[in-house]
């Protein structure tokens, strides 16, 4: 890895930056390596009606290898600050309590263009809309309980899987 880092490095122009250039182009490197993973979770109402197995499944026959993988309970607390970007929208207080309601599954996936592709599989966010064979589409009962998250975005799913996750805890 630090070859990679340090043998790319070394192409970098010196002055195409005048602040910092070298932490400025070894972050931009650590962001794009994070473009072949994302988060999701399997919702507490998806865990209760017994779909870890199959959406699990799902995940995998579709190409996405998992590289960090939990079951875990978040706190009221927990669940607030996973989605404070959602802060102070009409669902806010409901998200939260049902994502606080019971256990999650917590994982980490990687594939090539990882995020849309996830999203793609996942389907829309409200179920009623989702496409036929997507994941929310087979085990999603409503825009609340739907069954999955997924991030949004390489800078989300970063951010999102260093919430549930330590260096560690990857493969
Ligand atoms: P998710 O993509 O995990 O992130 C935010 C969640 O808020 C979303 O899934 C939905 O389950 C939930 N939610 C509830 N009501 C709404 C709404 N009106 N618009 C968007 N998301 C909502």
């Amino acid at each position: 890895m630090l070859k990679m880092l340090f043998g790319d490095f070394k192409k970098q122009p010196f002055n195409s930056a005048k602040v910092f250039p070298n932490k400025v182009y070894l972050r931009k490197i650590l962001y794009e390596m994070k473009t072949n993973r994302t988060f999701t979770m399997i919702k507490p109402d998806a865990v209760e009606n017994e779909y870890i197995g199959p959406i699990i499944e799902k995940i995998t026959a579709s190409g996405f290898k998992i590289v960090a993988l939990k079951l875990k309970k978040l706190s009221i607390e927990d669940a607030q600050e996973f989605y404070s970007i959602h802060k102070g929208k009409p669902f806010f207080d409901e998200l939260t309590a049902f994502m606080s309601s019971g256990p999650i599954v917590a994982a980490v996936l990687e594939k090539e263009n990882a995020v849309e592709d996830f999203r793609a599989l996942i389907g829309a966010t409200n179920p009623e809309n989702a496409a036929e064979g997507t994941i929310r589409k087979l085990y999603a009962t409503s825009l609340s309980f739907n069954a999955v998250h997924g991030s949004d975005s390489n800078e989300n799913a970063a951010i999102e899987s260093a919430f549930h996750f330590t260096d560690k805890e990857y493969v």
